[in-house]
């Protein structure tokens, strides 16, 4: 039997360390808003409902939500009365009949599935109440965990400490996992006589304690609980996704020749024996097939590439592009809403948007789809095994048919039918003579002038 499970997520804190103007749960991480990690880790770990606790008047996140998981709620905690006060704003929920109930952070994005999935696995052997904790050389802020005889009896807050509790530096992340049953009776026995006023989601500890209810800790990695309150620890989270993704790829068969200069978003996916060489950036959609070969500092977004192809160096792949199978994007090529066929080549210096390149095709050098009219965008068609001669201009819309060829220097303003050749320049004319005629000129010119 699978047991269901109800997730809170608080997301009501100001964020006021990261001085922004987007709420703090909605800064990316990888291309994606950490609230967004959140609310796909716990669907990993089977997770049924997320609820996210925002803050008054927090309609951005509202939206953001809404993209990131439909399923997903949200409730408002209108005054901030502390983190147990947090959760029961998600009181409506907690009264239905979920088995388990993780109380996760929004702000803290690196918590994986396999942890949220053994702090589950100890609630079905039996626990009540499971928090995680972590050890740490710098404990100070943190609520200490307090153990009595192997046994975790209260979590004791940084600011309600004795000087003796100060010194523990096992602490509480924050993370809860409880048997949803008992959750909104033991919350609702929360009081709030401590240094700050504030009902301390942390004292359902000692009030399970007392209620003598079977309550656990578990110890994770520091790293996998940070928390980000500025963006300095924004960067340092958005390292540690980097580095844990990096080495996924790689165990996953995918070659790096340099990882820590290659930056990947939270959904790149790769075939099988593909290669990064260094200093490649995939923002968010891209996907890679097999055999790939992405060379130095190419940038790609929202593209997705066959398998066997290649890619830079120096590529740029903008949204909406395709590339078919064995397909070739090489230096200073910028592509753009577009189709680039099987074994097409788009080799040097080339811009391809709104534009649908056929099978076999060649893009010379230099050549460009003039796709924007100042106003309007126009498609450009090309046929499969044409070749474009260096240096042409496409002026869209222009379609081209298969196995056609456009002259070197072509400025395209018509359609050319299949198999022709089409030109589109002024006609060259030889002079004979001219060239040494207008050098004695000129060097005559000069002699006349030195001398006076
Ligand atoms: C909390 C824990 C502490 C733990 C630490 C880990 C409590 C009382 N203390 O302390 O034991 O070591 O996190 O970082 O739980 N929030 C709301 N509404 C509120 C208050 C808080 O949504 O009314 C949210 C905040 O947005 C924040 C989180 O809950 O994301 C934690 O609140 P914060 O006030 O930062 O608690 P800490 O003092 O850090
Ligand atoms: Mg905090």
């Amino acid at each position: 039997m699978t047991h269901s499970c109800l997730t809170i997520i608080l997301a009501a804190g100001e964020g006021t360390r990261m001085k922004s103007s987007l709420p703090k749960v909605l800064h990316p991480v990888a291309g994606l808003a950490m609230v967004g990690h959140v609310i796909h880790t716990v669907k990993e770990a089977g997770g049924n409902k997320s609820v996210v606790i925002v803050g008054a008047g927090a309609s951005e996140v509202k939206t953001a939500v809404a993209n990131i998981d439909p399923d997903a709620s949200i409730a408002i905690q209108r005054d901030r009365l502390g983190t147990a006060h947090a959760v029961l704003a998600a009181r409506h929920w907690l009264e239905q009949s979920f088995d388990d109930l993780l109380i996760l952070y929004g702000d803290v994005p690196l918590i994986k599935a396999k942890t949220l999935k053994n702090m589950r696995q100890q609630l079905r052997d039996g626990a009540d109440i499971v928090v995680l904790g972590f050890k740490t050389s710098e404990p100070s802020g943190y609520g200490r965990m307090l153990i009595e005889d192997g046994q975790l009896t209260a979590i004791r807050e940084d600011k309600d400490a004795s000087d003796e509790e100060k010194s523990i530096t096992y602490c509480n992340s924050g993370i809860m996992a409880f048997r949803n049953s008992i959750a909104l009776s033991i919350l609702q026995n929360i009081e709030n006589n401590n240094s700050q006023s504030e009902y301390y989601l942390t004292d359902a500890v000692e009030v399970g304690c007392n209620a003598g209810l079977n309550i656990k800790a578990m110890e994770v990695d520091e790293d996998e609980v940070l928390g980000v309150n500025d963006r300095v620890q924004l960067a340092e989270v958005e390292e540690i996704w980097q580095q844990r993704k990096r080495r996924d790829l790689m165990v996953g068969g995918v070659s790096m020749t340099a990882p820590d200069t290659v930056i990947l978003a939270y959904d790149t996916s790769f075939g099988r024996d593909c290669l990064v060489e260094p200093n490649v950036v995939f923002a968010n959609g891209v996907s890679i097939g097999d055999n790939v070969a992405i060379r130095s500092f190419s940038y790609l977004e929202s593209a997705i590439v066959g398998e066997g192809c290649i890619v830079g160096p120096y590529a740029r792949l903008r949204p909406d592009t395709v590339l078919k199978a064995n397909a070739k994007v090489g230096n200073f090529c910028e592509i753009k809403k577009s189709v680039v066929g099987e074994g097409a080549k788009v080799n040097h210096f080339a811009y391809i948007g709104d534009a649908n390149v056929g099978d076999d095709t060649n893009i010379g050098a230099g050549t460009i789809t003039c796709n924007y009219d100042g106003i309007n965008k126009h498609q450009t068609n090309i046929g499969n095994n044409v070749f474009v001669g260096s240096n042409s201009s496409l002026v869209a819309p222009v379609n081209i048919g298969d196995n056609a060829i456009v002259a070197a220097g072509s400025v395209v303003t018509k359609d050319i039918p299949a198999d022709a050749l089409g030109i589109g320049r002024g006609k060259q004319v030889n002079k004979d003579n001219l060239a040494s005629k207008i050098r004695d000129r000129n060097v005559a010119a000069k002699k006349a002038r030195q001398s006076k």
